[in-house]
Parts: C-alpha cells; structure tokens; sequence
C-alpha cells in the first residue's frame, strides 16, 4: 500500500497524539518522513521517541523548514506549533504544494487569517482544522439531538465554561500568557467554544461584543496569598513549599524531559509564576455574539475555577436543551489524560414546552478531551471512513469563523464598541454544516390540549 507521508513542525506536548497515531495506530498507510522544532533538543528526543518504532525521520530545525519539505516531498504537513506561528507553516506548506493539518487555533490574528484564506484560494490545498471537541461523543449527541428538532429552531444560547486553577493557571505559566503569541484565551482556548456553537447551530457569526480583564493571576492576587518572595518561576522560588499552584518539573518525567532538559536551547520556562506583572491575557471574559441565523450567544470564560468544565443551554421554539459537563483536573504534559470526562457530572436533559422535562443518556467513551482525541485522529488517519452525518472534519472556513469571534472579541474589549466579523477578513465562504431546522417550519401541535391541563 502507497503511504500518506507526514512531516510535522512543533515537537511540544500535544504533537505527540499525532506523532504516535502517524508512527504507530495507522502505520499501515502513513509515514512520517520529517520533523522540524526551534528547540534541537526537543527534535532529537522524538526521534529517539519514534527510533523505538522503527520509525527514522529527517530532522530539521525550524529556519530549514522549507529544505525540509523540498527534501522529503511530504504530501501533509502537521502544525503543532505555539499558535503564533501556525500561519507561517500553513501558508508556506500550501505554496509548496502540501495539505495541512493543523491544531487549533487556525490563527491568533486576522490579516494572518486572511493570508491562509488567499494561500488556500490560489493553490486549492486543503486544511484540516483538528477540532477534537466536536468528537466527544456527548457533544456529537447534542448535535443530533439539535438537528433532530426536537427543541425546535434555536433563538439564543447561554453558554458558560469553566477553566479550573490547575489547567487554566497553566496558561499563565507559559506562551499562552501573552496575546502576542496565543491572542489570549477568546483566540487560544474559546476557538474550541466558538467552533462548537458555529456547528452546533450550523451558522456563523456576524457581530461581538466583549468585555475581560485579568481580575486573578495578578501580582496583587500573589501578594494577598502572602507570597512575597515570589520568583520568575518555580523552579528557584522561594515561596515554593507554601503555594498551590508551584509545579516541580524536576519530578515530573515528562515534562522534565520535554522542557526542564531542553531550556537552555531556547529559554523555554514550563514553570513561570502565574501571579507575574509580564501577562497580559485576560482570566475573566464576557461575550455577546449575534449569528447569521439570528440566535443570540451569551457566553462567559472564567480561568480561576474550582471545577473544570461548561454549562450550556440552548433556547428552542419548542423547548430548551440544558447541557453540563465536567472533566478531570490537569495540566498540560502532566502524565494524566487531559480533559478526562467525569461521568456523574455529565447531564444532557430536554424541557419541552408543556411536557414534563426528561435526562438523556450520555454517550461517553474513554480517552483524552471526553473520548474526543482517539475519534478524531480515527477521522483523520483511518484508511476507511465513513460518511460522517455531523460533518464534523473541519477545514480552513470553520478554523476561521472560529477564530474570528475572538479575534472580534479582542478588538471590542480594546475599543469597547461591537465588532462585525466581516470587517475583519474578506472572501471567507461558509463552511459546510449539517442541516438545522428553521424558523419557518410549523411547530408541531402539542398532545397536550393547552398549558392547564398540565397542572390538573
Ligand atoms: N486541541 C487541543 O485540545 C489542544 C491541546 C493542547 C494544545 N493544543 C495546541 O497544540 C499546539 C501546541 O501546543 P503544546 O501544548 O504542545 O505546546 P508546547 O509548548 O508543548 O509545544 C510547542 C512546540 O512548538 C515549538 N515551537 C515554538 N515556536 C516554533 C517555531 N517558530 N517553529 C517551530 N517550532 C516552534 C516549541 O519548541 C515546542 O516544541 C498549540 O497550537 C496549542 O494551541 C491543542
């Protein structure tokens, strides 16, 4: 059989799902031929990572990327990069005549966006936005559930997530902190919020209007926890043995290896305090968006909580979907699989109007981010696949509309006014959805003769 050959650029923490799934669970048919970092030391240890596989890519650092893929002729690029940096890989892969994978987000700003939309026009490659949330079985139920009708056409949508203080302080201790290279956490983190509301309503967004401040991981916060003798990091801080949120990279195998052992290449802290002046991302964040289809979302990002998790509820012309998940607390490379589902604390439930409301039961399998990563490397890599009725493989439209709703969110918190998303990008076209029920369809008459007969 013909092999998919793969290079990958960006050799941190999440790449790994992908190296091994190319290396190892779907070998049969994909190939990795090249890897590429900034850090050398993180690049010789996956190729000592996948040695042990059999597997020998062609190493590169980051300024040969281009020598790279002339070299080795990969037909797929794969993205794992810091998220200020994905455009540069997606645009140069296109040029060279590669499809792209990329993680999310697409991007972190919009005429970087607007360059990956023009790359993609004029060569015709494709790239695949890797948008684990739709996959987590529970949220593909919610789809279902949605285009069933079963609440009618959607009017509006509370939606309410939930970063806890071990995973969501975690952004604060590394890249993510600056807007400068993750566009803070309605670009970084709300991509995933804001593509499952785009897909889960099949539309897309039209105007944003933000508020956010950092209100926890401040200097002020650290000096009331009476952590005075703060340091840059953990590593040296003298504070360490009285606060929660240190973590000690010396005992922690892989994070050791993958970034206490690599810093002197690149003065990459896994560690930095996350009560320093230097940050600049908001931890509390408000959002109204106005959709093309008329809904209305309200939603909220809080980063300093003591569960992780989402609740959401979708207002119908029949009813209403309420929706609430809670996962296992992490933090990024800790060992643990992240976003681990919490069974008990996952509810679907349905109020229709004027029947009684009822719990539905929970799709839910193993795995990282709810069971969502093994389904969606399966939609990627798997040599058969089939048709999928939620459209869920998303390409570079859905990995914009995404974006954009932060992107816009930025720019209403920086002028304070409303942003219309397409004043931000042009010739972006709508992404394939599945079809939802409209307004304009009757609302079925209800058994129930009218709303008395309900309290009788
Ligand atoms: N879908 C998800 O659930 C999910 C989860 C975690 C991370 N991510 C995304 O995956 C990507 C990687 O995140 P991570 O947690 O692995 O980060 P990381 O810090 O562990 O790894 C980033 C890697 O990129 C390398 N790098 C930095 N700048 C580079 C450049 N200019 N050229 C080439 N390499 C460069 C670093 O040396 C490092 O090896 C990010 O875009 C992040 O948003 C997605």
């Amino acid at each position: 059989m013909i092999k998919t050959r793969y290079a990958q650029v960006g050799l941190g923490d999440r790449s790994t799902l992908f190296t091994w799934a190319i290396t190892q669970q779907y070998s049969d048919h994909a190939e990795l031929v090249a890897i590429c970092d900034t850090n050398p030391g993180r690049i010789e240890l996956r190729k000592m990572m996948v040695k042990a596989a059999g597997c020998e890519p062609a190493c590169y650092e980051a300024e040969d990327f281009e020598r790279m893929i002339l070299e080795n002729k990969p037909d797929v690029v794969v993205v794992t990069t810091i998220d200020s940096t994905h455009d540069h890989y997606i645009v140069r892969a296109m040029e060279l005549g590669c499809d792209v994978i990329t993680e999310k987000p697409m991007t972190t700003e919009a005429d970087k966006c607007q360059r990956i939309i023009d790359t993609q026009k004029a060569t015709g490659r494709q790239v695949r936005v890797t948008f684990n949330y739709r996959y987590a079985p529970f949220r593909t139920q919610v789809k279902e559930l949605l285009m069933s009708g079963v609440i009618g056409d959607i009017k509006s949508v509370d939606f309410h997530w939930l970063l806890d203080i071990h995973h969501g302080a975690d952004y604060f201790r590394r890249w993510h902190r600056t807007k400068r290279n993750s566009g803070g956490l309605l670009v970084h983190k709300a991509t995933h919020h804001f593509d499952l509301i785009n897909w889960w309503l099949s539309t897309i967004p039209e105007t944003v209007y933000a508020t956010g401040s950092r209100q926890f991981y401040t200097p002020e916060t650290g000096n009331r926890y009476g952590f005075t003798r703060r340091s840059e990091r953990c590593l040296n801080c003298a504070d360490s043995e009285k606060c929660p949120y240190f973590i000690d990279l010396k005992i922690d195998g892989m994070r050791k290896l993958l970034y206490l052992d690599q810093e002197h290449h690149d003065g990459y802290y896994r560690d930095r305090c996350v009560f320093s002046s230097e940050i600049d991302i908001e931890d509390n964040l408000q959002v109204v968006v106005n959709y093309r289809s008329g809904v209305n979302l309200s939603y909220s990002l809080q980063a300093f909580m003591p569960w992780e998790g989402y609740s959401v509820a979708f207002n119908g012309s029949k009813g209403r979907l309420e929706h609430v998940c809670m996962e296992t607390s992490y933090t990024s490379g800790d060992g643990s699989i992240p976003g681990e589902l919490i069974p008990m604390g996952t509810k679907i439930s349905i109020h229709p109007h004027f029947h009684p409301a009822y719990d539905v039961e929970v799709d839910q399998v193993g795995g990282g981010h709810g069971g969502a990563d093994p389904l969606l490397l399966a939609d990627i890599f798997a040599h058969e696949r089939p048709a999928d009725p939620y459209l869920r493989a998303a390409d570079h439209r859905s990995g914009a509309y995404s974006i954009l709703t932060g992107i816009a969110a930025n720019r209403s918190m920086d002028f304070g006014k409303p942003f219309r998303i397409d004043s931000l990008v042009q010739g972006l076209k709508y992404p394939d959805y599945p079809r939802m029920p409209t307004s304009d369809e009757p609302i079925n008459p209800n058994p129930l003769k009218n709303s008395n007969a309900r309290r009788e």
